[in-house]
Formats: C-alpha cells, structure tokens, sequence
C-alpha cells in the first residue's frame, strides 16, 4: 500500500470532496443511494471474472469494492479520486474488509496509466463534478485507457422528469451548485443520453 503522507493530490477544476469524506457514505445512505442502487450499477457493467476495471472519482470506494469482489482474485479493480482523503478512507475500508481493491490518487482529465489497460472504467456520480471541457477530456481520457471492445458504465444524475420537481425540490437540492454556476464557475452541459449512447464501446449497455 502506498504511503499516504508522501502522496500529493493531483489538481483538477473538478468539484473534489474533501471534508465530507466521513460522513460521505452516511449521506449517500440518508439520500437513498444503498447497495441496491450499488448492486443495479453492477449489474449494468456485467462485469466478469478476471477483467482489470478502472472505478474514476472513486470516493470512498464503495463501488471499487464491490466491484474487485466481481472481478475475483484473477482481476484487478483500482479505484482513483483527487481527494486524499477519500483515498485514505478507501485505502482503510478495503484493508478491514479484506478486499483487493487498490486506491490512487487521480483525476479523469488525465489518468495515471498506459493505453489500452482496462476491460471496464466505471464513473458514479462523477460526471457532475466536472466542469464542461473536463468532461470532454475525461472521456476521451477514458477512452484511452479502454481496451478495444472495452467499455464504460456512467451512472450519473439527469433532469427530473416531472415539472413539480423543477418547481420545488430540484433547486434546492442544488442550491450550491446553482450559485457556483450563476457565479460563472462552473458552466453546465448535460449529458443527454443520446450522445451517450452513441459514446458505446463494446457489446456492454451504457446509461
Ligand atoms: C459524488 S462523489 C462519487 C463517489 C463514488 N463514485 C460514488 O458513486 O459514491 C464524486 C467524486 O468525484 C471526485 N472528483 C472530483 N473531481 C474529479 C476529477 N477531476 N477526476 C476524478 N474524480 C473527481 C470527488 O472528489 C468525489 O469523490
């Protein structure tokens, strides 16, 4: 395990979760985001045995963990986030779990391995940290590092489908990234999901 004393935190104008680091997976806990939206996020990446996957903005690497149970002692699951200490909670988690998950220190904008490594890179609830050109460049980052015929499962947050929502409770659950964007620091872009879809590579579904 690397020693995370010397490690230095890559920088990024992403949005990098630092203090929220121990109370990260009880909110996500409070908001609904369980081992069953985990496990449904899993079963979309229909991961296999044996495969190398690549969990980027790893957070406290819940997903990574899960995942390197999938993958099995044959394959190798690394999870990379900016937040140190994100990564050190990881890095703790995996330890007491016995899990053979790795953690590093990284961003998407420019991952910290060689062409063509990974079967599979997961993104969770990532994409929405990141300014515009940054997810541009993460996915072709991401594509990158992808095997041919590798693929990507991005799982984020969309618009609200129904118009109570835009009403009411959508923007005060953005409240602070509201004010960040009217502040002209972050501009937004959505994903739709057509050009998701047409961002596939290989046979896997992308979402
Ligand atoms: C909402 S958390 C998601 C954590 C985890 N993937 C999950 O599903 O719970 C978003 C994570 O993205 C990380 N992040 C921010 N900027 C990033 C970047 N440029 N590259 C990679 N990760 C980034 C944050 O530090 C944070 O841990």
């Amino acid at each position: 395990m690397e020693n995370s004393s010397r490690e230095v935190a890559p920088k990024t104008r992403g949005a990098v979760l630092k203090w929220q680091a121990p109370i990260y997976d009880l909110e996500c806990a409070l908001v609904g985001l369980r081992k069953k939206f985990r496990r449904e996020t899993l079963r979309h990446a229909q991961l296999s045995p044996g495969e190398q996957i690549l969990d980027v903005g790893c957070g406290t690497g819940v997903l990574t963990q899960l995942a390197a149970e999938k993958s099995g002692p044959s394959g190798k699951v690394v999870g990379v986030d900016p937040s140190l200490p994100m990564i050190s909670l990881a890095r703790k988690k995996a330890a007491r779990a016995q899990s053979q998950a790795e953690f590093k220190l990284g961003v998407v904008e420019r991952l910290p391995f060689g062409n063509e490594t990974f079967d599979v890179v997961l993104s969770s609830l990532m994409l929405h940290h990141l300014p515009a050109e940054l997810k541009r460049q993460g996915l072709e980052e991401i594509h990158r590092v992808l095997k041919p015929g590798g693929r990507l499962l991005a799982v984020d947050f969309d618009r609200p489908g129904h118009p109570l929502w835009w009403l009411g409770v959508w923007p005060q659950l953005f409240m602070p990234a509201l004010v960040a964007i009217f502040a002209g620091k972050f501009q937004i872009i959505w994903l739709p999901r057509a050009s998701m879809r047409s961002r596939q590579w290989g046979g896997g579904s992308t979402y």
